[in-house]
């Protein structure tokens, strides 16, 4: 093992809440998330990630909070996060944008107490010609005002359509050069955790 990583093995492990914007059944991003979970467990030692879904979600409505609390689907999302050290969005892209699940998840989370503060973030993108760039970039606008810290770089953005394949009919990865490219994220997001911890 080398040095950092038998270092960050040292320190208890990372908590990462994964979130896919997408909710098609064969979806690449969710397929990112698969393959990120994978690569963590097989070859990066003191970080785990958790796919949290957010197909369960009602759209986002204040009138549903009663007496301070959310509808049964909006608490287990919020204490997922707020129980996450980091944040992994799979963010597709729709229409220059994030995809309105993500969004929702995100405003729900926002909600008195936000639940997204002071926790580290990376995005990574698989989407048509743009490869997600702008939905990475609203992405990184809607964080400023919930708190979100995220790693500026590496950046991934996959154009999923375009050859070589990258994913299977099922939305796995399967492409050599990506899931490299996936696992620098997150060891970027693993370095930047810790640089925060430590300084906080
Ligand atoms: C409503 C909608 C809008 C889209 N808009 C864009 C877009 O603006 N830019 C882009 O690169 N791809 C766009 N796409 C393509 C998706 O980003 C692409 O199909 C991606 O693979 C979807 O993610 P998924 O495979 O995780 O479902 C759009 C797809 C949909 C359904």
């Amino acid at each position: 093992m080398e040095a950092a990583a038998a270092a960050a093995a040292a320190k208890p492990a990372i908590r990462v809440a994964a979130i896919c914007g997408s909710l098609r059944k064969a979806s690449f991003n969710r397929g990112l998330i698969r393959c990120a979970i994978e690569l963590c467990s097989e070859s990066i030692p003191g970080m785990r990630i958790e796919h949290v879904d957010i197909e369960p979600l009602p759209f986002c409505n204040p009138d549903l909070e009663i007496d301070g609390k959310f509808p049964p689907p909006v608490e287990a999302f919020r204490r997922k996060i707020l129980e996450a050290d980091s944040i992994l969005f799979a963010s597709p892209e729709y229409n220059y944008s994030l995809s309105a699940p993500l969004k929702n998840a995100i405003d729900w989370g926002s909600r008195p107490p936000n639940v997204w503060g002071d926790k580290t973030a990376a995005i990574v993108s698989a989407a048509g010609g743009s490869g997600g760039i702008h939905s990475q970039y609203h992405l990184r606008q809607v964080g400023v005002f919930i708190d979100l810290h995220f790693i500026n770089k590496p950046e991934l953005f996959i154009q999923g359509y375009r050859p070589p394949v990258k994913f299977d009919g099922d939305g796995n990865l399967i492409d050599p050069e990506t899931k490299e490219r996936l696992k620098r994220v997150l060891l970027s997001l693993q370095a930047f955790t810790h640089r925060l911890s430590r300084s906080s």
